[in-house]
This record gives structure tokens, C-alpha cells and sequence, in this order.
């Protein structure tokens, strides 16, 4: 189903309001967490809501999607740093109870084992929030990823690091690694919330419609999982085919 909210502050109030019910519903919920610019007023009015409602959070678990390679806890762009910031500095989740990869591992390899087996002792999230790349990765899962990857180091394709440097002070201190839940890890959802915002997504958005599932474009492989809602503003909807639209394919 294509969701589409005028902006993209309305697409984080109903996301982050769909996310409190979850949490409502089931005290312990595991949650599948991603991070980057379209997440950020999720997280923010998320914050707001469990502070109005507040709902127990002791028995909450999350997975994050991913790190960058080298960059440690500290470091205002790693993840685990943009997660403290916008998210778990303001809630009361354990913090044993917080998964992110670990970027600054010495034996990587040994690093995604062991977040693969975290995350399988929970046989998956019962929850995923999901973005994109412009070039249709899901966490750091690139074009050609294999549909059953597990956690796994992936080399930055040129698109990605250009897109992503745009938060670094010095652009040259963009990593070219990354540690990234598999693409079969985040299938293992039991729902997946993809939230796509932005005229500069549109082009994505277009291509996830109309194409077939192929590893090519990894966000396609969503098409094949039973529970995926399509979150969009109406930048990132504008190349939506008009009959789409009518169809009620696509609403709002
Ligand atoms: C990074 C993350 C992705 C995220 C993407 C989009 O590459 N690894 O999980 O979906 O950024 O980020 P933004 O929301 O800033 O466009």
C-alpha cells in the first residue's frame, strides 16, 4: 500500500504514531531502526508522543540497520551517535537492549556474526522503519546485493558516499565501508514501515513502482514481503503514474 501525506512532517506524525501503537500493543517489541535525514522528524515526534502517552519501554528491543566502518560511538556521524541524538537520549530504553553494529571492530567479520546472531536469537524485527537511497539501497545493502545476504561489510558505491558526505564537515572523512543488516535480515520483518520523502527521491520511488523485483534495485525485493506500507510525501510521489492514483493504489 502507497501512503501519501502532503509533507513530510505529516508522514513522520502518522509514522511515529503508528510506531507508539506498536510499542502500545506489544511492551516487548523488537524494532528495526534506520537512520538519515527522512527519519529525523520521525524520531522527533515519536519522542513527543511517548512523552504524552508514555508507554513502557523496559521490555523494548532495537536493531539498527547499520554503521559506518571506523567511525566510533563518539563520532557526531556515526549512527550510533545520530541515534543517541535524535532518539535514545530522550527515551527510557535499556541500553543493554540497544543493537547497533559495532564500526570500529577489529575483526569485522567476527563483527557481523555476532550482530547476525543477536538478531536471529529474536528471529527478526517485529517492526521495520525503512528509507531508501537514491540509487535503491535499503540499510547499506547496494545494487547487486544478493536477495539472502545476512550482516555483512559492504563497500560505498560512488552515489552513496556522494549523497552521504553532504554531512560530513570534510567530505574526504566519509567512509568507504559500512557494517549493514542483510537484505534477508530486514525481510524477516514481520512489517516494514519504507518512509520515502523528497523531490530528489521521486526518481527512486518511480523505479520501485514500475520495476520487477531484481537485485539490481534493492528496495524491490519489498514487493515480495506481505506487510510493507509505503510512506511518502508528495515530492517524492510526484512521479507516481496519475493512474496509480486512481486506482486507489496509491492513497492518502
Ligand atoms: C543511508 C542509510 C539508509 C538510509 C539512507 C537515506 O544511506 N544507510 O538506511 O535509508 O541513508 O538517507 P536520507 O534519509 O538522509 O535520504
Amino acid at each position: 500500500m502507497y501512503l501519501v501525506f502532503d509533507t513530510h512532517q505529516e508522514a513522520s506524525q502518522f509514522v511515529a504514531q503508528r510506531m507508539l501503537q506498536r510499542i502500545i500493543a506489544q511492551p516487548d517489541i523488537c524494532l528495526g531502526l534506520a537512520t538519515g535525514s527522512t527519519m529525523e522528524p520521525i524520531y522527533q515526534a515519536l519522542i513527543q508522543l511517548i512523552n504524552q502517552s508514555q508507554p513502557a519501554l523496559s521490555q523494548v528491543t532495537t536493531f539498527n540497520l547499520d554503521e559506518y566502518v571506523g567511525l566510533g560511538k563518539s563520532h557526531p556521524q556515526s549512527y550510533y551517535y545520530y541515534m543517541c541524538h535524535h532518539f535514545f537520549s530522550h527515551v527510557s530504553i535499556p541500553e543493554a537492549q540497544i543493537n547497533l553494529p559495532n564500526g570500529k571492530a577489529k575483526d569485522l567479520a567476527a563483527e557481523c556474526e555476532r550482530y547476525t546472531q543477536v538478531l536471529n536469537q529474536t528471529q527478526g524485527t517485529d517492526y521495520q522503519l525503512l528509507g531508501v537511497g537514491t540509487n535503491g539501497h535499503i540499510g547499506f545493502n547496494e545494487p547487486g546485493t544478493p536477495f539472502d545476504s545476512l550482516t555483512h561489510v559492504v563497500e560505498l558505491t560512488a552515489q552513496t558516499r556522494l549523497d552521504n558526505s553532504r554531512f560530513f564537515d570534510d567530505p574526504a572523512e566519509m567512509p568507504y565501508q559500512a557494517i549493514t543488516m542483510g537484505i534477508q535480515d530486514i525481510m524477516q520483518a514481520t512489517e516494514i514501515d519504507l518512509v520515502i520523502t523528497g523531490e530528489h527521491k521521486a526518481e527512486v520511488v518511480r523505479n520501485f513502482y514500475h520495476s520487477a523485483v531484481n537485485e539490481n534495485l534493492p528496495v524491490s525485493v519489498l514487493k515480495q514481503h506481505p506487510q510493507v506500507t509505503v510512506v511518502l510525501d508528495k515530492a517524492a510521489a510526484s512521479l507516481l503514474p496519475h493512474e496509480a492514483v486512481q486506482k486507489g493504489l496509491v492513497t492518502q
